[in-house]
Formats: structure tokens, sequence, C-alpha cells
């Protein structure tokens, strides 16, 4: 008999998985040292407060097979600076990724391994081809909460260390909206 399984589902609105086995990380400001430009406002800012959660479906680990999983941006700034990801490459720097905005807004910032940088917008509906050799980092520039789903192999893996320096532009309040600064470190 052919068997009918109730796969895992995604709330569009809130990107709150269910039905599956999920895993939740959270990353708090503690654990973002000297991820943010502007040190002394890091160092007043609540230790304990989330930045992000990534809720990932458990799944198999093999060649082929394919990472869900959810991010959530926290709205908040570290003293001009958008509450962010820490960013990354992937291990296995040729495999790619695919993003998906839910809710609230916000960017994308891709560097290729030269440190050139662009970014796209994030906003519900929005679909992001990362391509391989492609480092990311995903930016909450509004006021709520940012969520995107996002797709990728298991073996592509997290190289955190190549960029431990940060990204080659930082993105900032101008007031009202965003702007990019070329960084300096
Ligand atoms: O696979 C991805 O690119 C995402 O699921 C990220 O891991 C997630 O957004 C958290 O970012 P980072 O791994 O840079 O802390
Ligand atoms: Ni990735």
């Amino acid at each position: 008999t052919l068997s009918t399984l109730v796969p895992p589902h995604v709330a569009w609105q809130t990107g709150a998985l269910k039905n599956g086995p999920v895993i939740r990380k959270t990353t708090d400001i503690a654990a973002l040292a000297g991820v943010f430009a502007d040190t002394k406002s890091w160092q007043r800012c609540e230790p304990g407060q989330a930045v992000y959660d990534v809720d990932v479906l458990q799944t198999e680990t093999c060649e082929g097979a394919l990472f869900t999983g959810v991010t959530h941006v926290h709205p908040g700034r570290v003293g001009d600076e958008f509450f962010m990801t820490r960013g990354h490459f992937h291990a296995r720097r040729e495999q790619g990724e695919v993003y998906f905005g839910l809710r609230g807004c916000g960017l994308l910032l891709l560097q290729n391994e030269r440190g050139e940088a662009r970014v796209e917008i994030v906003t519900a509906g929005s679909v992001h081809i990362i391509p391989g050799y492609t480092a990311h980092r995903l930016i909450n520039t509004g006021g709520e909460i940012l969520s995107a789903l996002a797709v990728w192999p298991t073996v592509a893996g997290h190289d955190y260390a190549t960029l431990s320096d940060g990204f080659s532009v930082r993105i900032k309040t101008d007031g009202t909206g965003w702007r990019a600064e070329a960084s300096h470190d």
C-alpha cells in the first residue's frame, strides 16, 4: 500500500516549523564578540539579549541530503549597526544555498572570495539564490522580526574563520533606512 506521510510544515506568516523534529539554536549578544564594529556599544548591550534564532529540521546528513531551516533575526542595533547573523562561507566552498524571505525586511549580504560585496533586499516572498564560493549574512534593517527560510546541502558545513575579521561592508542606520559603509578592520 502507498504510505502517506504528513510532511513538516512552515507557517509562511511566522516561519514557525511544525510536524518535524526541530532543533533551535539561539545566538545572543554575548556570543557575538567581535562581530559588531562598535565594541563599546556591544559591551553596553544585555549579554543574554537574543540576536537571532535558527530552527533546523533534523535530517539525515549525507552527500545529496538537504537541511531546511528558518532564521529569525530580531530587530535591534549595536550602536548604528543592525542586528545580523555572524555570516559564513560554506566549508565546502562550491556548495550553494537558497533563502526565501518570509516576514519583516532586511538584507542578504553576499561576498565573494575576492572580498567583493553586494546586497539583496529580503522581504516576504523574496527568493535568493546563493551561489557557491559566496559568503552570506542576514541583516534585519526593519523594526519587526526578520524571518527567512533556507535550504542547503548537509555536506556544505560552515566556515566562520575565514571572515572572522568581518565582511567588507557594514550595514548601519541612516536615521530612517540603511546605508552601507566600507569596513576599516
Ligand atoms: O545555512 C545558513 O546559511 C543559515 O541557516 C545560517 O546558518 C543561519 O542564518 C545562521 O547564520 P550563521 O550560521 O552565520 O550564524
Ligand atoms: Ni549557509
